[in-house]
């Protein structure tokens, strides 16, 4: 009992001396203010951002290089397709990178084996590029880069070479849906 009137004796004498001061009122007001911001900023931080609405998976084709240009993520959809080492892959998922302002967004709608090569994140030429001067070491890196964009990312397609025809794959489609879908290919 004495030592709980002892404890609120101390917490009173506190808060007298605290409002006779400008200069502590000022402080509290302060540390208030500021724990009331890192509340707020860790409250922002577990927020959790709207999902993206999620685009239906793309019919599995291949591209030629003025075909994958218009994937680059600024069309309405917002779909982001990349080739790597001659195949395409939906990126969507990973716009922040490969979209608009992301900061490997020169290789959206592109082929970005060159630029994955030879750590260049601009490297995206406008036609069809047949790798044929990379290096071995760089090749390997392609390749690398590939498997990676394999586990991620949706296959789509090839990317054609000039003049190349594109594959059939209407007898891949795991939904029977389309009654347009031409006959089975025998490959
Ligand atoms: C200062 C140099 C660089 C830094 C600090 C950097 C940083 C990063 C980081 C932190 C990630 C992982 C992001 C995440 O998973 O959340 C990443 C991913 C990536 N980086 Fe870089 N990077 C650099 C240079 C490059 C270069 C030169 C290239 C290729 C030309 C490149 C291509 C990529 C790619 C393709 C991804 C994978 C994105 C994905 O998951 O689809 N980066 N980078």
């Amino acid at each position: 009992m004495a030592e709980e009137t002892l404890k609120s004796g101390i917490l009173t004498n506190l808060f007298f001396e605290i409002i006779q001061s400008p200069v502590n009122i000022a402080l509290v007001l302060l540390i208030v203010f500021l724990v009331y911001k890192i509340i707020k900023s860790r409250q922002n931080d577990f927020a959790v951002p709207p999902p993206a609405p999620q685009l239906p998976k793309l019919k599995k084709r291949d591209f030629t290089v003025e075909e994958l240009k218009q994937y680059d993520g600024t069309q309405e959809d917002g779909r982001v397709l990349v080739a790597v080492n001659g195949k395409v892959y939906d990126v969507t998922k990973g716009k922040r990178f490969y979209g608009p302002g992301g900061p490997y967004a020169a290789f959206g709608g592109k082929d970005a084996s060159r630029g994955l090569a030879t750590f260049n994140v601009s490297a995206s030429g406008e036609k069809y590029d047949d790798l044929s001067d990379l290096s071995t070491v760089e090749m390997d890196s392609v390749r690398e880069w590939e498997s990676q964009f394999q586990e991620k990312y949706d296959f789509i397609g090839r990317l054609l070479k000039p003049g190349e025809q594109p594959t059939n794959y209407s007898d891949e489609e795991d939904e029977p849906s389309s009654s347009t879908a031409e006959k089975p290919k025998d490959e």
